[in-house]
This record gives C-alpha cells, sequence and structure tokens, in this order.
C-alpha cells in the first residue's frame, strides 16, 4: 500500500509538475538517446541549447553516423567526455549496419550498443517505447532510498538490482517513461541531496525515511 500510494501520487505530482523539457515533446527514440547521453555528466540547464544544437546539425541517425568525427565532436564542445559523442557516433553507426536505422526496442539490443550502459537503455527503451524497464541513476536512488527506507550502499551492485526489482513492481500500467521521468524529476526538484522539500512532496505522508527522521542521511554512499 506504501507501493500503490507511491506510483499514484507521484504520476499525479509529475502530469501537473513536470518541466517542459525539450526532449518530452516528442517520442523520437534518436532525440531521447542524445538527451540521455547528454545528461549523464551534464546539467539539464546546460544541455537544452546544446540539444537544440545538436538536433538542428544531425536531425537524424543516418545525418549523425554519416558526418565526419571533427563535425560532431565539434558540436559537442564545452560538454566535455567527448567519449560520450565518439561513442555516440559509433552507436548510431551500428544501428545503421545492423537495425536499419532505426533505435532498438529489446534491452539485449540496444545494451550492446556502444555507451549504452543499463541506465540509458532503461531510459530509452521507457520513455521512446514506453516499455515497462527501470532507469536507474544517482536521483532515483536518492529518492528510493528515503521513501523505503532502503540502508544499504548504493554503490554496490546488489542494491541498485534491488531497486530495479522494485521499480518493475511500482510502474504503473502503460506509463512507464512517465513514471521514470517522474522519479527522475521529484530527484531533481524536490527529493534534492541537502535538505529535502518535504513540504512540497507529493509522497512524504507515507515515506518511510522522512517517518524516521532519516531523509537527511540518506542515501547511504561509500566514498566511490
Ligand atoms: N536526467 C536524465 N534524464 C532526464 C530526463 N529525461 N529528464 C530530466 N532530467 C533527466
Amino acid at each position: 500500500q506504501r507501493q500503490r500510494f507511491f506510483s499514484t501520487n507521484l504520476l499525479a505530482w509529475y502530469d501537473v509538475h513536470k518541466r517542459d523539457l525539450p526532449w518530452r515533446r516528442n517520442k523520437n527514440p534518436y532525440y531521447i538517446w542524445i538527451s540521455e547521453i547528454m545528461l549523464q555528466q551534464t546539467r539539464v540547464d546546460t544541455v537544452i541549447p546544446y540539444w537544440h544544437r545538436f538536433i538542428e546539425k544531425f536531425p537524424t541517425i543516418e545525418a549523425l553516423a554519416d558526418a565526419p568525427e571533427d563535425e560532431v565532436l565539434k558540436a559537442w564542445e564545452g560538454l566535455g567526455y567527448y567519449s560520450r559523442a565518439r561513442n555516440l557516433q559509433s552507436a548510431v553507426r551500428e544501428v545503421m549496419e545492423t537495425y536499419g536505422g532505426i533505435v532498438p526496442d529489446t534491452k539485449p539490443e540496444i545494451s550492446g550498443l556502444k555507451g549504452v550502459g543499463p541506465y540509458t537503455a532503461g531510459a530509452i527503451l521507457s520513455i521512446a517505447y514506453n516499455k515497462p524497464e527501470p532507469a536507474v541513476d544517482g536521483n532515483v536512488m536518492r529518492v528510493l532510498s528515503r521513501y523505503f527506507l532502503i540502508e544499504e550502499d548504493i554503490m554496490k551492485g546488489s542494491t541498485r538490482a534491488y531497486m530495479e526489482s522494485l521499480i518493475y513492481q511500482l510502474i504503473p500500467e502503460g506509463r512507464a517513461g512517465d513514471f521514470n521521468q517522474a522519479l527522475m524529476e521529484l530527484g531533481a526538484m524536490v527529493c534534492t541531496p541537502k535538505s529535502p522539500h518535504c513540504l512540497t512532496c507529493p509522497v512524504m505522508e507515507q515515506c518511510a525515511g522522512r517517518l524516521e527522521g532519516m531523509e537527511e542521511s540518506l542515501p547511504v554512499k561509500t566514498k566511490a
């Protein structure tokens, strides 16, 4: 019942409060993919103009696959972590060669692409294809560790696996993409690392971490 309360109230909150981000306007898997790669090490505000320019310059998978690498790196200039751009281009070339230019919609296929780890795979499958797959990043782990009072170290693979299994149970029928984005959004806007904004949180009443006064000491994270 704590689970049911969470899913229902989180999604209702998201429907009202979600930010109007450019990659939320269209479910083109290529657009979603670019956004998720850019967002991995870079803040939303910084990513927005880069995302627009990148899509304008390389509007399709084919355009990106055919572009000279130095042009792609130039479009990435300022975002840093250039291996993301190189991996992305290798991956779209693979999509052209192996999948006829269509981003695959199964976990094993999409996870085989360069630079696409479990988080990115889950994000693309759920947001673009609405497949019920978890997309667990740091924001999501913080939200879940607090709400469900999970005191395991989030650096451990077993903790991530546990959270993924929880998300499979939490995803509301037919709304995987919105649910995963709602989790990210709550972590970014409300359930922030320091002093979470519990008074504006849609699931505060049933938050185990809050009820135990633990919200500021979760998640448990050892130094990497
Ligand atoms: N961070 C990672 N993915 C995101 C998304 N789809 N929307 C907002 N922030 C994000």
